[in-house]
């Protein structure tokens, strides 16, 4: 047995950031990024139901991002790996000022897209509760994707999550786009905040810090095969969750 472990092949760290640098760029082949949803959302302006539809799924998928990451941070042993996943987290809760939350930004915004299409206060309260059956698959297999004892598969997890991320608002943003004529100029800019602060840089940042804690954590062969199991598992759930909202349009 020792000497089976003896013939484990040890990676370097620069090795291993390479690997997982290589594995990151895949996603942009991968049906998460090329779906249905992104073409018909930024296509043009769709029925309110469907944006409701939308609003309620995409902000059930993003809200526990935080979620995901605490897990994640309770499995990690390297201290570079802990203190950028913190750094991460400290992004979503807005360093500290509830009003700057991620989810609070998100859910602000949708909520006055959805008041302005309706012509009166709607919150999210007010519209349809329907979470789609693969919008609750995502975000229960994903947590526990995030969870798992093996913290190489959470940094796959985590690697998905992050450079899914940028392509994914770069494609929600052009697709709210449609409903400017529902804004002034100016109040449709101050409404995308929540976009402009991860499209400018919290996003691009993640997505480096997403492949240099991964490669802390990965020594062997055998730790990047399971972060690439955590990877595509994440990655498959996620192109699962876009289809499923896809089909559910009215317009599909
Ligand atoms: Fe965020
Ligand atoms: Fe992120």
């Amino acid at each position: 047995m020792s000497e089976l472990l003896e013939e484990r092949v040890l990676i370097t760290v620069e090795h291993a950031h390479q690997r997982i640098a290589a594995i990151a760029e895949s996603c942009y082949d991968h049906t998460a990024l090329n779906n249905r949803f992104y073409r018909t959302w930024r296509t043009g302006a769709l029925p309110v139901a469907d944006v409701e539809l939308f609003a309620r799924n995409f902000y059930e998928h993003v809200a526990p991002t935080a979620d995901r990451l605490a897990t994640l941070f309770l499995r990690l042993t390297d201290e570079r790996a802990r203190a950028e996943t913190i750094e991460n987290l400290s992004d979503e809760l807005g360093h500290g000022d509830a009003g700057k939350v991620h989810a609070v930004l998100l859910r602000n915004m949708l909520e006055d897209l959805l008041s302005r299409l309706h012509g009166r206060t709607v919150t999210f309260d007010d519209i349809s509760p329907t979470v789609l059956p693969q919008t609750r698959k995502l975000v229960r297999e994903g947590l526990a994707l995030f969870g798992d004892e093996r913290p190489e598969v959470g940094c796959g997890a985590l690697l998905a999550q992050e450079w899914h991320a940028y392509p994914q608002l770069v494609n929600v943003y052009e697709g709210m786009r449609n409903y400017m004529d529902h804004y002034s100029l100016e109040d449709f800019h101050i409404n995308s905040e929540y976009f402009y602060l991860h499209i400018g840089a919290t996003e691009k940042e993640h997505k480096i810090h997403s492949v240099s804690t991964a490669a802390q954590m990965c020594q062997t062969q055998e730790q990047v095969d399971l972060l690439e199991h955590g990877y595509t598992s994440y990655l498959d759930l996620l192109a699962e969750y876009w289809d499923g909202l896809y089909e559910a349009l009215s317009v599909a």
